[in-house]
């Protein structure tokens, strides 16, 4: 029996959670999934509910469960609180609380929507990456930092690079560890002609390649790297770098494939315990309307089903299910062509549905 916690979050959280919802009980009923669901406030509703971003009890909940799925926190409601208060203080404080230190961002263009990349189709169709980015360690959080005046009356900014080499082979072997389950190819991306940091990091990849006998390493500069990924990012299967490459390459990747809402994530920790969220935030801007993209949390459910609880079958009906809407031809609005006609939020959740009952 899985134990999953549910945190559906502020604006369209709930709305794209109800759909996910509406998949994890068509599993459970047709596909033998044996799960166990609560739910939890994070963000401005436990702010709202309870005092705080990250009540206690979600955190207690979040301790004895899994794996957890996110919809997404915040809102213009919450803007003037007080820092601690604030929704995106339940995500960093649950992130740092749980010790999720690898990031995986997949960009993966299903070629039905080839056309909604800035980049020429034949590019980008069917591309299929995985970013895995380190989240606790490197420059945003390394010391010493801050602002000072020095003895010359100017003022100097100054953050420090620093990852040891645990921290580098920890993050280095959920990145082998995915690639034996796709391509067989990690791409090592750091800035070694210039950073000693870097140094460690490529010496501590390439001997963890030696116990990844069927997984092919390779090393890219950064720069390199941005450039490759917007030239030709078919080239890639796995990428792992540190916190401030892993953050630019990855939101630089996501928009390769175009659309916010069809983004899935993941945070892992050492026990492969996650929470895994769509991209996106809370859309306050459309919350309430029943037309978000429920996607890209439905993908980040299947995330969920083959990192954190092996059910890698089970996540790949969801994800076949997911492309088959798509070949169906539905569209919600933020990836529907100009023009033409969208679904909502539910009418999206139920094609999926229908499309996984199809497969049982
Ligand atoms: P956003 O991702 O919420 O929205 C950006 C644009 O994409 C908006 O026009 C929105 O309508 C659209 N969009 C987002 N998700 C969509 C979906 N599923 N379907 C269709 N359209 C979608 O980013 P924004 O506006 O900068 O932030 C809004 C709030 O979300 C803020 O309070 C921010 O702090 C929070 N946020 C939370 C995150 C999280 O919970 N992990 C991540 C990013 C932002
Ligand atoms: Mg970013």
């Amino acid at each position: 029996m899985h134990r999953v916690l549910l945190l559906p979050g502020d604006h369209i959280g709930p709305e794209i959670m109800a759909e996910a919802r509406k998949v994890i009980d068509v599993l459970v009923a047709e596909f033998g999934f044996s799960v166990e669901c609560e739910t939890a406030h994070l963000g401005g509703c436990g702010v709202d509910a309870e005092g705080a971003p990250l009540p206690e009890s979600t955190l207690r909940l979040a301790k004895a469960s899994d794996a957890m799925l996110l919809g997404a926190v915040g809102g213009p409601e919450w803007d003037g609180i007080e820092r601690e208060l604030r929704p995106e203080r339940g995500l960093l404080g649950i992130r740092a609380a749980m010790g999720l230190f690898a990031n995986l961002r997949p960009a993966i263009l299903f070629p039905e929507l080839a056309a909604a990349s800035s980049l020429r189709p034949e590019v980008v169709s069917d591309l299929n990456i995985l970013i895995v980015r380190e989240l606790t360690g490197g420059i945003y959080f390394g010391s010493p930092r801050g602002v000072e005046q020095r003895a010359d009356g100017v003022r100097e900014g100054f953050n420090t690079l620093r990852y040891d080499e645990n921290e580098i082979r920890r993050i280095g072997e959920v990145a082998f560890a995915a690639a034996q389950r796709r391509g067989g190819q990690v791409c090592s991306v750091d800035k070694a002609n210039v950073l000693e940091s870097s140094e460690l990091w490529r010496e501590v990849m390439t001997d963890l390649a030696s116990n990844y006998p069927d997984v092919t390493l390779s090393h890219m500069y950064v720069d390199n790297a941005a450039m490759q990924l917007v030239r030709a990012p078919k080239q890639f299967d796995v990428m792992v770098t540190g916190n401030l490459f892993g953050d630019i390459l990855s939101d630089c990747a996501a928009m390769l494939t175009g659309s916010i809402g069809m983004l899935p994530s993941a945070s892992l920790d050492e026990q492969g315990r996650g929470l895994y969220e769509p991209v996106h935030g809370s859309a306050p801007d459309i919350s309430g309307q029943g037309v978000a993209n429920p996607l890209a949390t439905l993908l980040s459910l299947a995330m969920m089903l083959r990192h954190s609880l092996d059910e890698a079958a089970l996540a790949d009906h969801v994800e076949q299910a997911v492309r088959s809407v798509l070949q169906q031809g539905l569209r919600t609005a933020d990836i529907a062509p100009q023009g033409t006609s969208a679904v909502g939020t539910r009418a999206m959740g139920d094609a999926v549905v229908e499309a996984l009952r199809a497969r049982a």
